[in-house]
């Protein structure tokens, strides 16, 4: 599928976007593992939360729905999953791969999972390793230390201390779902905050969890209650129209509900570093994370050296951020982001050739970019098959001087089922052509 869109235009309204991705994965994990019934609302109806929700349904677990974003999962407890019939299929989904990885280790089952094409490139190692210096028996068979794994079951787990050497929620995740079945203290330091939205939802299922400083920890051996989760929306899917409307002139919008967990808004500073116009209203807590509406009006940007910091807390809004930059005044530098190249695609490599096609100059560093803001012009960018990377491409034609086409834009639903109908609705011009 591609993406043809026209040029120009302006962000108006006030809407929701989809259901918080990295919620609903951990939804389905933990309300299967409960003891009772978990309902759930708002969950993401796209490929990668689906990818989940099917994982566990293939390890025998009832699950009703999604129905407009309510899902009831009939947990079985920690020990009542079944072994799957056939290799758990997880798409494109890393979160998926690495969080299975920590919680299949405490089976008494042997699982193996594969992914799409993106995903078997994706390193897993990084989650293998430590599960192993737990007693896990863990094999990547790709050929270098990529999917397909293999985990084995039946091993008995022992808690460790583990110092991450990179900053991934989705390592600690793995390793705190794989200390739930370990003998035990499990306990995780990280280099720079990640986002919490395991250690969270462990928390509103009844599960002791603590942390100290960028250390978390746990024991093994309890149990966790069903409950009842209210997904807020995806602040990742939320960043694609902030951006728009701050760089698209007489740009007004209001999108509720957005999740504003603190180790998620590095894309609300980086902008506002940038001179946008944002507002927080409406600030709430609802089931344990932070949420609220965010007002965004259009601004002049200008150009930053972006804080390192702040890269763990905004690594999936690189590829949107990048078009905010090239619309900016002067020149946006991004260091310490070298995890960019081994998401869904290389995110440095892929949007520095887009941006290049479409004039700018982008210069890909090792760990970052250094973006000239310009004229963004028109021609045909290829998004290898990155939901963001075609997205963020999508913003930019509110800005560019002819049309954009973005190629190979299916995986859009991964993470954003309904992108190009509420784009379209809001202000964009987007033509999606098989
Ligand atoms: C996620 C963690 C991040 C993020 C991904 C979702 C999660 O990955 O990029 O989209 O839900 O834990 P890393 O842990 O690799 O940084």
């Amino acid at each position: 599928m591609k993406f043809i869109l026209q040029p120009g235009g302006a962000l108006h309204g006030a809407f929701r976007v989809p259901g918080d991705k990295s919620i609903s994965h951990r939804s389905i994990m933990l309300g299967s593992l409960a003891k009772g019934i978990t309902d759930v609302e708002g969950f993401l109806e796209g490929e990668d939360a689906l990818a989940t929700l099917q994982a566990f349904r293939d390890m025998g677990v009832e699950i009703e729905g999604p129905e407009q974003g309510k899902v009831r999962i009939h947990g079985v407890g920690l020990h009542g999953l079944k072994k799957p019939q056939h290799p758990l299929d997880l798409g494109n989904s890393g979160t998926s791969m690495r969080l299975l990885s920590g919680l299949l280790a405490g089976q008494d089952f042997d699982t193996v999972m594969v992914g799409d094409e993106s995903l078997s490139k994706r390193p897993m190692e990084r989650v293998a390793k430590p599960l192993r210096m737990m007693g896990a028996v863990i094999e990547t068979t790709g050929e270098k230390g990529t999917p397909p794994i293999t985990v084995r079951g039946g091993k008995p787990l022992h808690g460790i201390h583990y110092d991450m050497p990179v900053a991934s929620a989705q390592v600690k995740s793995g390793i705190l779902l794989a200390g739930l079945y370990a003998d035990g203290e499990t306990s995780v330091t990280e280099p720079a905050p990640t986002r919490d939205h395991t250690e969270r939802m462990l928390n509103g299922f009844g599960y002791a969890i603590s942390s100290q400083g960028s250390t978390v920890c746990l024991h093994g051996g309890g149990d966790l209650l069903a409950t009842r989760i209210d997904v807020p929306a995806d602040i990742s899917s939320a960043a694609f129209f902030m951006v728009g409307a701050s760089i698209a002139q007489g740009s007004d919008i209001t999108i509720q509900h957005v999740g504003i967990n603190p180790t998620r808004t590095g894309v609300i500073d980086i902008l506002k570093l940038m001179g946008a116009n944002i507002q927080l209203l409406n600030c709430r807590e609802v089931g344990g994370e932070p949420v609220a509406d965010i007002r965004v009006c259009s601004a002049q940007l200008h150009g930053i050296d972006i804080p390192e910091a702040l890269v763990p807390l905004a690594i999936d809004e690189f590829p949107v951020l990048f078009i905010a930059a090239s619309c900016a005044s002067g020149k946006t530098v991004l260091r310490g982001a070298e995890e960019l190249r081994v998401k869904e695609s290389d995110r440095i490599q892929v949007m520095a050739d887009g941006l290049q096609i479409l004039g700018i100059k982008a210069e890909p560093t090792p760990d970052g970019i250094i973006i000239e803001a310009g004229q963004l012009g028109s021609g045909t960018v290829v998004s290898h098959g990155d939901h963001r990377i075609a997205m963020a491409f999508a913003m930019a034609s509110l800005r560019s001087s002819g049309a954009i086409t973005v190629e190979d834009c299916a995986n859009v639903a991964t993470s954003f089922p309904g992108f190009v109908e509420l784009s379209n609705k809001v202000g964009l011009n987007i033509r999606a052509v098989n």
